[in-house]
């Protein structure tokens, strides 16, 4: 019998679900990862004045971070299909005094915009989407030529891996990537982009893998907040919990495990990976065209032979 099923485009089948509780988890998860995702969106070539397009953003932290990144004269425009995650976002970017953020309550499938944008993002999205080899081919059509494509996704083979010395810790794990398997997720998104971004006609891109390890409590409380999010996953598939043991006393036991042992624990491993939008033609065809960090083709002319 195949268990899995699949995901399609309704907010009620998303594994992580839409309470506060999941969004107070996002905020937390993205101050922990913040300088990750900000040095890798640098090295990938985000910056001032640009255009950029977020995937699949949550309570706004990705589109957040972007819009300091592209300065005032930039913009972001961030998708997202929840409205209560939306209206979360609208709230925390105007508290954070950002002006250049447009929030657009849509499905990622249906997102249509006539201008070009310079880069498109995303953080634990593409691992969610039924398609994402569809989904970053039409992306690509959204981003001008020589333009940026960067995504940060998971991974669970080292979550896993490295989880493996303490029972309570890597049963909690296990049950995670059990659940997620199960209602479709890709659980190693992170390491198949480098086929995935090849296969919707993108250059190979460029890859890093980080994974974060902690011992004190706010770190493991990661791992009970996730479970508390897939809770109604967990109970609706009827997996067996007797490694797991009570739910709300959860966090307790976990930060317990982990403090007497004197080890670290990780935390879902981010893979990154990024690469240039092909050159349109004239710039192909010639060795003196390039593209610039903005969105200015440069014609060289110097050196050209004289046509006769
Ligand atoms: C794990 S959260 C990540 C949020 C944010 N990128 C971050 O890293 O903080 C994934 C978000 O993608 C949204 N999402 C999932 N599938 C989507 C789709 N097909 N179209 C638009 N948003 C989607 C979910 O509602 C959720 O808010």
């Amino acid at each position: 019998m195949n268990c899995r099923t699949t995901l399609d485009s309704r907010q009620g089948d998303y594994l992580l679900g839409s309470s506060d509780a999941e969004h107070q988890r996002l905020i937390r998860q993205a101050i922990r990862l913040a300088p990750v995702t900000e040095s890798f969106f640098r090295e990938a070539g985000i910056g001032p004045g640009q255009h950029v397009l977020d995937l699949g953003s949550g309570v706004g932290d990705v589109a957040m971070l972007v819009a300091r990144l592209v300065g005032p004269s930039g913009e972001v425009v961030a998708i997202e299909r929840d409205a209560r995650s939306i209206s979360r976002a609208r709230g925390r970017t105007a508290e954070a005094g950002l002006h250049n953020v447009e929030f657009v309550e849509s499905d990622i499938a249906h997102f249509s915009r006539d201008t070009r944008f310079d880069a498109a993002v995303g953080r634990y999205i593409l691992q969610f989407l039924p398609d994402p080899v569809a989904t970053l081919r039409s992306l690509s059509e959204k981003v001008r030529p020589g333009g940026i494509i960067a995504f940060q996704e998971g991974s669970f083979a080292p979550f896993v891996a490295l989880s493996a010395h303490l029972p309570l810790w890597s049963a909690v794990v296990s049950l995670h990537h059990e659940v997620a398997v199960r209602v479709g997720v890709n659980t190693e998104m992170g390491p198949a982009l480098h086929k995935v971004f090849q296969d919707a006609g993108l250059p190979e891109p460029s890859m890093r893998l980080v994974m974060e390890l902690g011992h004190d409590p706010d770190f493991t409380q990661w791992l009970s907040d996730v479970t508390m999010s897939i809770r109604p996953k967990i109970e609706s598939l009827n997996l067996p919990l007797d490694k797991v043991g009570n739910f709300d006393t959860l966090h307790q036991r976990l930060h317990e495990e982990v403090a007497t042992s004197k080890t670290v624990v990780p935390w879902l491993a981010l893979v990154g990976a990024w690469c240039r939008t092909r050159a349109n033609s004239i710039s192909v065809l010639n060795d003196s065209c390039r593209l610039t960090g903005d969105s200015d083709l440069i014609l060289v002319t110097e050196g050209l032979p004289t046509i006769q």
